[in-house]
């Protein structure tokens, strides 16, 4: 390796230098970004913004406007931050005001997010029962070595989002902190350091730990450059103060100690004094049932709103690159919690923020987006990724495939064999449709760039036929919406038994693909009865959710479940479906706090008579997405 030209103190790590002695390029991909749900938003609204971009809906051009009014929508981005990131800065160079991540901090540990399944008794106050999932996975092999440029490149992709006068804030623990500040320092400037933040979490309990408990996280602020926004803030003294009023003199240019008429001192209560860089806030407890869903690295709203209050101004844009379960999301909405002397919370409402949040695990997405929903008057706000172009560029870096041209067949080779790999089975050759066996089952994979189509599994079912085999895999990414239930009847008349199943995100995650940490759930379909009540009114009511091949589901979950609805923790409907972007027109979901699920939704009173396509989304207890549309005349 060549020389490498040290003019200043830094910090190096396996990945930061090429051979010769250049920094390496931080990888800037830009893709196109889909959106797949928008929230409450009003389909007129939708409607006329559609004609004023005049394209197609359901991949985001960026042509809003910076505030609601001008159309804008916060964005919730489910996807890795590296290309997500980089798809950004089309749009968003220099547009943030505040970037908040809580990152992973290389403690080598799972986290994990607790899904309760179905209904609490209320009679006799049964606690729901809870599955305990892996909501993200902090491992970087035995010495770290991968963390430092894992994070370098986010931050240098963050520092060409951030506007000239924003800030970042780095949320981490001791076990980081030295190696984050080094990399902060790099990217940022050590000019631009601007404090160290000491959350100090009083209450958390710790037991004989053989040194002193670790009873703080950091918070390390950097600006972009030395103008940059900040906004003091207050807060009120445990023990009022009496304290000496100063004045200013004028003459002297300089503060004295204020007389009153006789000369005597003056003196005030205060009862409020300037927060300093120790903030004293409460861990979220798991009892706490007012904030605490059940995510275990969540942050308490009243950390990440002292942020944003003091480092984002009013009506500005904030970035969470790892948003997890949403906290700076719902502080951006403006959601904030105070205490009174006792200790005991309440919540108020702050000016609302614009926002932009990325996360790439199923139940972060999922849980922000139940959140969101429980902020009253919450903004307009659309749910993005950049779906097949994700996994093609994936497929293209891990597999050896160039950029823009059809994955060679060594490539696509390497792909089927990793994905098999993963679902525990073995390669065949010499087949037109089938790539693998498991077992007595052959298997099926689909392609990373498109659905899985009608046709396609019919085809594999006829070879897996024709070799008098009686049971197959489809295995697929995205589906083409159809009739799943029919299609596994055809099978049958064939004499196969056919099994479909999700390919899931975390495939793609190094860490959950190195541990063999990926669950491929089966597909499953519901059942809806659409009701007419009145005239141009229409009910939709849940009759089924099917989960074909229960002995797949583990058997802790199995034994809890009760009734089919148990599966479902979240159900949407859009009145009005044009086949692109779904949109959220009326919702139910369980809570921490309310388990009970309505299965027959409000009614909808249509404008006018017609033929409309009513899309049902459902989201299980494992976190998947299954849809159904229906075709109905409302007369
Ligand atoms: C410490 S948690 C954030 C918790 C959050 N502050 C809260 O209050 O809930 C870190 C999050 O980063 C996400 N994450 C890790 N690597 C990521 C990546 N490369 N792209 C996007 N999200 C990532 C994980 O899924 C996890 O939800």
């Amino acid at each position: 390796m060549a020389k490498i030209n040290i003019t200043k103190t830094e910090l190096v790590w396996p990945g930061k230098y090429n051979e010769d002695g250049t920094k390496k390029e931080v990888p800037r991909v830009s893709l196109p970004f889909q959106v797949i749900e928008t929230v409450n938003e009003s389909r007129a609204t939708r409607q006329a913004q559609k004609e004023k971009s005049l394209g197609l809906f359901d991949v985001y051009e960026g042509k809003e406007g910076d505030t609601f009014e001008a159309g804008w929508r916060n964005k919730l981005i489910w996807g890795d931050n590296l290309l997500v990131m980089g798809s950004l800065l089309e749009k968003f160079a220099g547009k943030i005001d505040l970037i908040y991540i809580d990152p992973p901090f290389a403690t080598g540990d799972d986290f994990s997010f607790n899904a309760e399944v179905g209904d609490s008794d209320t009679e006799i106050r049964k606690e729901p029962s809870v599955l305990e999932v892996k909501a993200y996975r902090d491992t970087w092999g035995e010495s770290g070595d991968r963390y430092p440029n894992w994070l370098y490149q986010r931050l240098v992709l963050m520092r060409g989002l951030l506007k000239d006068t924003g800030n970042i804030c780095v949320h981490c623990d001791w076990h980081a902190n030295a190696t984050i500040r080094h990399i902060l320092n790099d990217v940022f400037g050590a000019q631009h350091f601007q404090n160290e933040i000491v959350w100090w979490y009083y209450n958390k309990m710790q037991g004989n730990v053989g040194r002193f408990a670790s009873n703080h996280d950091t918070l390390l602020w950097y600006s972009k450059t030395p103008i940059r926004t900040f906004h003091a803030q207050r807060e009120e003294r445990d023990v009022v103060k009496r304290q000496q009023k100063r004045v200013w003199d004028p003459t002297t240019k300089s503060l004295k100690q204020a007389k009153d008429a006789d000369g005597n001192l003056v003196y005030y209560d205060e009862t409020e004094r300037t927060i300093d860089d120790v903030w004293r806030i409460p861990y979220l407890m798991p009892a706490d049932k007012t904030e605490n869903v059940g995510f275990s690295t969540q942050k308490p709203i009243e950390l990440v709103g002292r942020v944003i209050d003091a480092l984002c101004p009013e009506g500005g844009l904030v970035f969470d690159a790892f948003f997890g379960s949403g906290t700076s999301l719902l502080a951006a909405e403006g959601v904030r919690a105070s205490r009174d002397v006792a200790g005991k919370k309440s919540f108020y409402r702050a000016p609302a923020r614009r926002w932009i949040g990325c996360d790439f695990g199923r139940w972060g997405v999922h849980v922000a987006r139940k959140r969101l929903l429980g902020v009253e008057e919450c903004k307009p706000f659309e749910v993005l990724n950049l779906g097949r172009y994700e996994r093609q560029y994936w497929q293209g870096v891990t597999f050896g495939a160039t950029k823009g041209k059809p994955p060679a067949e060594q490539a696509l080779y390497e792909y089927l064999a990793f994905i098999l790999k993963l679902y525990g089975a073995q390669p065949v050759i010499g087949m037109a449709q089938l790539h693998g066996r498991k077992g007595k089952a052959l298997v099926h994979i689909g392609a990373v760039d498109a659905p899985v189509t009608i046709s396609e599994i019919d085809l594999a079912v006829a070879e897996c036929a024709k070799l008098k085999q009686g049971e197959l895999h489809v295995l697929g990414w995205e589906w083409e919406m159809g009739l799943y239930d029919l299609m596994v009847e055809a099978a049958k008349k064939q004499g196969v038994k056919l099994l479909l199943l999700i390919i899931p995100r975390e495939v793609m995650e190094q860490q959950a693909a190195a541990k063999g940490d990926v669950r491929f759930f089966e597909l499953a379909y519901l059942q809806a009865e659409i009701k007419q009540p009145k005239k141009l009114t229409v009910k939709v009511a849940l009759k089924d959710f099917v989960v074909p091949n229960t002995e797949l589901i583990p058997e802790e979950v199995r034994k809890v479940v009760k009734k089919w609805s148990d599966y479902i923790d979240y159900w949407a409907v859009d009145w009005d479906f044009q086949n692109d972007t779904f949109m959220q027109g009326w919702v139910a979901y369980r809570t921490r706090k309310e388990r009970t699920l309505p299965l027959t939704c409000d009614a909808h009173t249509y404008e006018k008579a017609g033929n409309y396509r009513i899309l049902v989304k459902v989201i299980d207890i494992f976190g998947n997405d299954t849809t159904q549309a229906f075709d109905v005349e409302v007369k």
